[in-house]
């Protein structure tokens, strides 16, 4: 196989050669790189090994490249970093045990190209191509990584179980690169994944959290989940989530697979957005519909206020996966609390009041909320679909126009607490509170209008109705 390099790529290749050469240590390039090349997938980081020193070799090649660039390295690991024009270009000698790039196990015994090759995590990553001088560009492939990236296939270079006994993250990460790469796990070694998944239990949070996150962001992650669910990693590390599957009877009525229905949302969320927070509030919609599970009879099965204890659950499942508790973590439990309010208000007549509540509540956020209620929308029945969606067309309408006279998004109340304390005098007790509140919701309401002098007049009567004086 030929491979064609960009302009960079030769030049550092070349210069990489001529440092490895004075050195005197074969030197190859391997792993990701090899396999986003081979696959035409951008990537700027490199990962080379010799057979040698890393260390040494990063430490020529920084000097000989042109321009600036940052070298540091990590004497224990015998691996060195090079920043240079926004590449990463990593550096290690070849060894004898199990490869990881985030692993922090000082290195204790040299090895031969090969021996890296052997305890790398699949096939596809095991590839590398030799830069030497008179092998420059030739590709070192051992175990059939290229006629498994044509068929499409995920495998470990060795016995599956020493594979992953090695590393029981790489049970996640195969099933990662299938839902990345839409690959199928080939049997042997998707049956390893089986017997081993319990491993999985002493990976680290962090570690487990970033492959998770690159299955969310795949081309279709729903794939990657069910795999998830498949193998018996799923539950190991979400609980929650398994918790969605099944549907009970009553007097022969079911309700739907809310695993399955959250994967659907899923799937159809990623075709309206990239954004990670976005897919990750698809996932936790419908988290809390086991535990508010109801039959009633006359009316079927009801779920009622899984969006708010779903809500409530958003911080501790963030937290055990180690996500943000900022910002982000606020943004998912807000699309979780809010996710049935547009599709109950076209349900009904959308009433003005209504939207300024929903526009109020829902601030900036109010578009990525409508895009989560449609990729909520999942029934089979093409009639209820499109009387859903022409709904929503209405809803979005009310939208602009509501927005457009009142300007209640990111709006505050004209009377604030501050206001209210001085004109009575009173401390800031929950009074305060109370008439402030009364005086939103009549504006939301339509009620008064929203504009200082209503609300002052609205402020004094609603404070003599508590019993509140003017002194
Ligand atoms: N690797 C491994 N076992 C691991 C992690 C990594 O064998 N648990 C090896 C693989 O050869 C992999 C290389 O280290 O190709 C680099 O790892 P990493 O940067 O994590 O993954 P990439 O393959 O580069 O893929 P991506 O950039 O998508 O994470």
């Amino acid at each position: 196989m030929e491979f064609s390099f960009n302009t960079y790529e030769d030049s550092l290749f070349r210069i990489i050669q001529e440092a490895a050469d004075e050195l005197n240590y074969p030197v190859f390039v391997i792993g990701g790189y090899v396999r986003d090349k081979i696959l035409d997938r951008p990537t700027n980081d490199l990962d080379f090994v010799c057979k040698g020193s890393g260390i040494e070799l990063a430490k020529k090649v920084s000097e000989k490249l042109p321009g600036k660039n940052k070298f540091n390295y990590f004497k224990n690991f015998g691996t060195a970093m090079v920043n240079h024009q926004g590449y990463e270009l990593e550096f290690v000698g070849a060894r004898k045990e199990s490869y990881r790039r985030d692993s922090r196990k000082p290195i204790v015994e040299d090895g031969t190209l090969e021996d890296d090759q052997n305890r790398r995590d699949f096939t596809i990553n095991a590839l590398a191509i030799d830069l030497g001088k008179d092998k420059f560009g030739q590709l070192v492939d051992p175990f059939g990584g290229i006629a498994d990236i044509e068929a499409k296939i995920i495998r470990t270079p060795l016995d599956p179980d020493t594979t992953f006994s090695d590393d029981p993250l790489r049970m996640l990460r195969a099933i990662r690169f299938a839902s990345q790469l839409q690959f199928t796990i080939e049997e042997n070694t998707f049956d390893s994944i089986k017997r081993n998944a319990s491993r999985l239990e002493i990976i680290s949070a962090e570690r487990i959290t970033t492959e998770v996150n690159k299955i969310i962001l795949s081309p279709k992650p729903s794939y990657g989940f069910k795999l998830l669910d498949e193998a018996g990693l799923l539950g190991i590390f979400f609980r929650e989530m398994v918790a969605l599957k099944g549907v009970d009877y009553e007097n022969g009525l079911g309700h739907k697979d809310n695993f399955y229905h959250t994967l659907e949302v899923l799937d159809n969320i990623c075709e309206a957005t990239d954004d990670l927070w976005l897919r990750w509030s698809a996932i936790l919609h419908d988290i809390a519909k086991p535990p508010t599970k109801r039959f009633k009879k006359g009316i079927g099965w009801t779920f009622h206020g899984h969006e708010v204890v779903g809500a409530r659950w958003v911080p501790r499942i963030f937290k055990r996966f180690k996500l943000p508790l900022d910002q982000k973590m606020k943004y998912v439990q807000k699309m979780v609390r809010l996710h049935l309010r547009p599709i109950s208000l076209t349900n009904e007549e959308i009433t003005d009041a209504a939207v300024r509540r929903l526009l109020f509540d829902a601030g900036d956020d109010l578009e990525d909320l409508m895009t989560l209620c449609k990729a909520d929308i999942t029934s089979k029945n093409p009639k209820k679909v499109e009387r859903y969606l022409n709904n929503y067309k209405l809803l979005q309408q009310k939208i602009i126009d509501v927005e457009e006279r009142d300007h209640i998004r990111n709006w505050q109340p004209p009377i604030d607490g501050l206001l209210i304390m001085e004109t009575f005098k009173i401390k800031p007790t929950i009074l305060v509170g109370q008439i402030k509140d009364a005086i939103k919701e009549a504006i939301l309401d339509g009620d008064i209008p929203n504009d200082y002098d209503a609300a002052f007049d609205f402020m004094l009567t609603k404070a003599k109705e508590l019993g509140v004086e003017r002194p």
